[in-house]
């Protein structure tokens, strides 16, 4: 994905260009040595950035500029202009070069340092704490240290390895075009470094709210000035006879992602029981690996509860036109070695069973330390839960969504980074309100699905453009309100839909 100097397009903005010949969107592409530089012009100011999103590379000369930040068109990361500092999913700044403007010229040559985290002097809040080391909980410890923090950090996972891609387990990493090292969201000197103490596949046992203290499975006791809970969700089991035989699989970790690729010999027979995001995401990339692939679901259409039923429709039709089978309509009865029986009657023979039914959000810490709970964890707008310095953010957070109105709890890797974010902002004292508009994001072969906003139920679905062409957006109101929209390569739609629900 990387770009070389023959990628370079643009004209030479060492040697300087007219700033009249900036177009009226703000943006042009041009290059300073050997690096593709974006120009960005906002109100009086003039940046010069980096043209790739820092995250998978994503073309920021299409994206959209708010402000003084600019948004990615992929999967919606957001880079401070002034300061090439990164909203999430990028967690590494954008470089920045110095402008000069001479004469109505605009030169770009120098490339400017990495900014410095504030410092913050001041009272220390107390050793930090993080319970989890998934998406909230990561971009939580780097905003720690981004904010300036200078104090202990340490982070508390049950995982067996450090803060991972969670979503490309069921996309490139499982089709196998992503390499095991592609993996890490940081190295392990990062850690070092960062001085961010990681303690690896081990539980926090218990909460003390009145001690401040955490207690771990290993028997040490970490006390806390704050505490963050990002414990995120595990997989609904299937309960029906043989379910714990060893053929049958969940993916939620890189480990039960290693476990399935394992057991990938050719022409291997796979059924996957739940046609949601991730069973079918599951079933793309075992098709890309040759696997004959199944999918079993109680529901007519696939994830048309999330969808509606034409997106959903379409979805069917792409992965049967990629030789996917599906058995709608039909849940899973039995399952014995080399034999799955339907409800309709029929069996399958599976090599390998991945079930991906939902997941439950992990609140049981939380609940045992007497935290209030309703399906989630019961967060205020600064992601506080009801105990004073205990914060939660991620898959287990219901939190009041400015947007909807309604007290939401979502599963989605953005969001559960940008949560992080807000909650070690908060942690620090910093006082930010969460309200950040709730993006996902999901492949299937070449199509991705982008969706912002949160709708639960709608009244009313309108489409815009054709799913044939796989160029359209789908908007889900609800009362003549917009609470979500659907796109299929309408990247900038996607920011643009997301830029007015949050202004709405
Ligand atoms: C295969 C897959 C694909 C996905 N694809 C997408 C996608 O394309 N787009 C999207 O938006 N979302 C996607 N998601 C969802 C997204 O990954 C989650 O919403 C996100 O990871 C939630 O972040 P989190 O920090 O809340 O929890 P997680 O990332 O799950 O992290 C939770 C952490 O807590 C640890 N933990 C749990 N209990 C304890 C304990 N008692 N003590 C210590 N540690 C504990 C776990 O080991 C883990 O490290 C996908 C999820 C999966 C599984
Ligand atoms: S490539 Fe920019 S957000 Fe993913």
């Amino acid at each position: 994905m990387g770009h070389t100097s023959e990628d370079l397009t643009g004209p030479d903005l060492a040697a300087g260009v007219p700033e009249s010949s900036i177009p009226a969107s703000g943006l042009l592409l041009g290059r300073v040595g050997d690096a593709q530089v974006l120009i960005v012009r906002q109100g009086h100011d003039v940046f010069a950035i980096g043209a790739r999103c820092t995250h998978y590379k994503g073309p920021l000369a299409e994206g959209l500029v708010v402000g003084k930040t600019i948004r990615c068109p992929w999967h919606h990361a957001c880079f401070h202009l002034d300061t090439g500092r990164p909203d999430p999913p990028a967690l590494d700044p954008v470089p920045r070069w110095r402008v000069d403007r001479q004469g109505g010229q605009i030169i770009v040559k120098d490339r400017l340092p990495d900014a410095e985290p504030p410092n913050r002097g001041g009272s220390d809040p107390g050793p930090m704490v993080i319970i989890g080391g998934g998406a909230a909980g990561m971009a939580a410890a780097l905003t720690l240290r981004g904010e300036g923090y200078r104090g202990r950090i340490t982070m508390i996972s049950a995982d067996k390895d450090a803060p991972y891609d969670r979503p490309n387990l069921s996309k490139d990493y499982l089709a196998g075009s992503a390499p095991e090292d592609w993996m890490p969201l940081r190295d392990d000197q990062f850690f070092k470094d960062a001085s961010i103490d990681l303690i690896l596949d081990t539980k926090v046992t218990r909460i003390d709210t009145a001690r401040r203290q955490v207690e771990l499975s290993d028997g040490r006791v970490e006390p806390y000035g704050a505490l963050l809970l990002a414990t995120g969700a595990s997989p609904i089991r299937l309960d029906v006879p043989g379910a714990d035989l060893p053929h049958v699989r969940y993916l939620r970790s890189l480990d039960d992602a290693r476990a399935i690729i394992e057991r990938l010999l050719p022409g291997i027979r796979v059924a996957i029981v739940g046609a949601s995001f991730i069973g079918l995401e599951v079933a793309a990339a075992l098709r890309t690996r040759g696997a004959v692939v199944h999918v079993i679901d109680p529901a007519a259409r696939p994830m048309e509860r999330v969808v509606g039923p034409e997106v959903a429709d379409f979805i069917r039709a792409l992965h049967e036109s990629h030789g996917v089978m599906f058995h709608l309509q039909q849940q899973v009865i039995s399952i014995a070695e080399g034999r799955l029986t339907l409800s309709g009657g029929s069996t399958l023979t599976p090599d390998l069973v991945v079930v991906g039914i939902g997941v439950r959000p992990s609140i049981a810490l939380a609940s045992e330390a007497g935290l209030a709970t309703d399906r989630g964890i019961h967060v205020n707008e600064y992601l506080e839960t009801t105990a004073t310095g205990v914060f939660a953010a991620g898959d287990i957070a219901r939190w009041p969504d400015s947007h909807s109105g309604d007290r939401i709890r979502v599963e989605h890797w953005v969001l559960a980074e940008r949560q992080g974010q807000a909650a070690a902002r908060n942690m620090l004292g910093l006082g930010r309100r969460f309200d950040t508009v709730p993006f996902f994001w999901s492949q299937h072969y070449d199509v991705t699905i982008n969706y912002v906003g949160h709708a639960e139920t709608w009244d009313a679905v309108e489409r815009d453009g054709s799913l044939e062409d796989r160029d359209c957006s789908f908007t889900y109101r609800r009362a003549g309100r917009i609470l979500a929209v659907a796109t299929i390569g309408r990247d900038r739609e996607s920011l643009q839909a997301e830029r007015a629900i949050e202004s709405a």
